[in-house]
């Protein structure tokens, strides 16, 4: 009886010691490096991988712009409508191997930026009002440049 308790307490000790050593390999870290000269920290990725971050990011441009645009035509429609195609329904099209590799703090801000998106869709909806999504949107750029000052993209291999 005690030897069994023995092994059980080992065999659940080595599991939770194996968990919080692969959280802090692929929630909390991810995959980084330092520039030379660069105060931003530098994610290593894949050339497909930092295809598709450039490609969501080029995506995020030009929800801005369609947003501006929209309001400034008093079209709430036209702004839920880019506003939404950026919520977090994209954010959950990252593959699992990529997402691992971003660190926590790269995906809070991205999560916090889909998530803004959500909500300048739900109020121009419910409230249509073009002004406010403008405000909006200027709090959701501060975070487009926090991202951007805290992060970079490096090649694999670097
Ligand atoms: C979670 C972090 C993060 C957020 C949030 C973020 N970006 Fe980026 N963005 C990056 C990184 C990292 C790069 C690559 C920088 C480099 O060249 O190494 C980048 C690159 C870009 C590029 C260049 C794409 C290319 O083809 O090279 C554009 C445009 C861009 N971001 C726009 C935006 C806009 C607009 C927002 C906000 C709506 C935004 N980003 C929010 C991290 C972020």
């Amino acid at each position: 009886m005690g030897r069994w308790h023995v092994i059980y307490a080992s065999v659940i000790g080595a599991l939770a010691i194996a968990l919080v050593v692969m959280l802090w390999l692929f929630v909390l870290t991810g995959k980084t490096t330092a520039v030379p000269g660069d105060t931003r920290q530098a994610i290593v990725l894949e050339p497909a991988e930092q295809a598709l971050i450039r490609t969501e990011m080029r995506r995020f441009l030009a929800a801005v712009q369609a947003i501006i645009a929209a309001a400034l035509h008093d079209d709430p429609a036209a702004i839920a409508q880019a506003a939404r195609a950026q919520g977090m329904a994209a954010a959950g099209q990252v593959p699992a191997r990529l997402a691992a590799k971003l660190p926590i703090g790269f995906k809070q801000i991205g999560h916090g930026v889909h998530h803004e998106f959500d909500r300048i869709a739900i109020d121009a909806e419910a409230i249509g009002d073009g002004k406010l999504a403008l405000s909006q949107l200027a709090e959701t750029l501060n975070r487009c440049i926090a991202c951007h000052s805290a992060y970079q993209l490096a090649p694999a291999g670097s």
